[in-house]
């Protein structure tokens, strides 16, 4: 399996994927916008058939003063998991919010029932919960609002 950007071509399975793997869905239109701003920042896992097994999401938050990256949506096929795909598809994603855009840190959103990401974030990637967002998922779910700063910045 090879960690590589994501290409245009690339979007319908990184759409599939994320229909397979979580219950937050986005249109077409919202992965084209993510490539077309953010092009260094999407990366999909693909296996030696071509087929796309993971995917990370990423953008860049324009509007608050201090400059920073935001993880929209990462998944990994379940016949692919606990291989430390999605550790590698962070840390790609990480790596360029800071050396392209010169990001301050990288936030994103996570279930409090998801043990598997929280533990990925917390103890792999060294985020820290930053808040608790009450019920921010459709079926009512807390999120915590997790923020990993990055080393050069600190
Ligand atoms: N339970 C406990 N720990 C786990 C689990 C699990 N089920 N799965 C992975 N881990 C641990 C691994 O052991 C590893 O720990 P280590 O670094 O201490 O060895 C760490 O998490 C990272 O493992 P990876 O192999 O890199 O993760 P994987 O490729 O399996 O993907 C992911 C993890 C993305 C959470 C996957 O389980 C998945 O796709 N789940 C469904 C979709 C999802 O929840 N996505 C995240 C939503 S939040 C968001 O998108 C911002």
């Amino acid at each position: 399996v090879c960690i590589r950007r994501a290409t245009v071509d690339d979007l319908l399975s990184m759409q599939a994927c994320n229909l397979m793997c979580l219950p937050e869905n986005y249109q077409m239109k919202y992965y084209l916008y993510h490539i077309l701003s953010w092009p260094q920042l999407l990366y999909v896992a693909e296996d030696y058939n071509g087929r796309i097994v993971g995917y990370v999401l990423a953008k860049m938050d324009e509007e608050s003063n201090e400059c920073h990256g935001h993880i929209t949506s990462l998944a990994v096929l379940r016949t692919h998991r606990k291989l430390g795909l999605a550790t590698k598809l962070m840390t790609a994603a990480q790596a360029a919010m800071e050396q392209v855009y010169e990001a301050e840190y990288v936030s994103l959103h996570v279930r409090r029932s998801n043990r598997a990401a929280f533990h990925l974030y917390t103890e792999t990637l060294g985020y820290k919960i930053q808040d608790v967002e009450a019920k921010y998922y459709a079926d009512g779910e807390d999120a915590y609002d997790m923020r990993k700063y990055f080393k050069s910045k600190q």
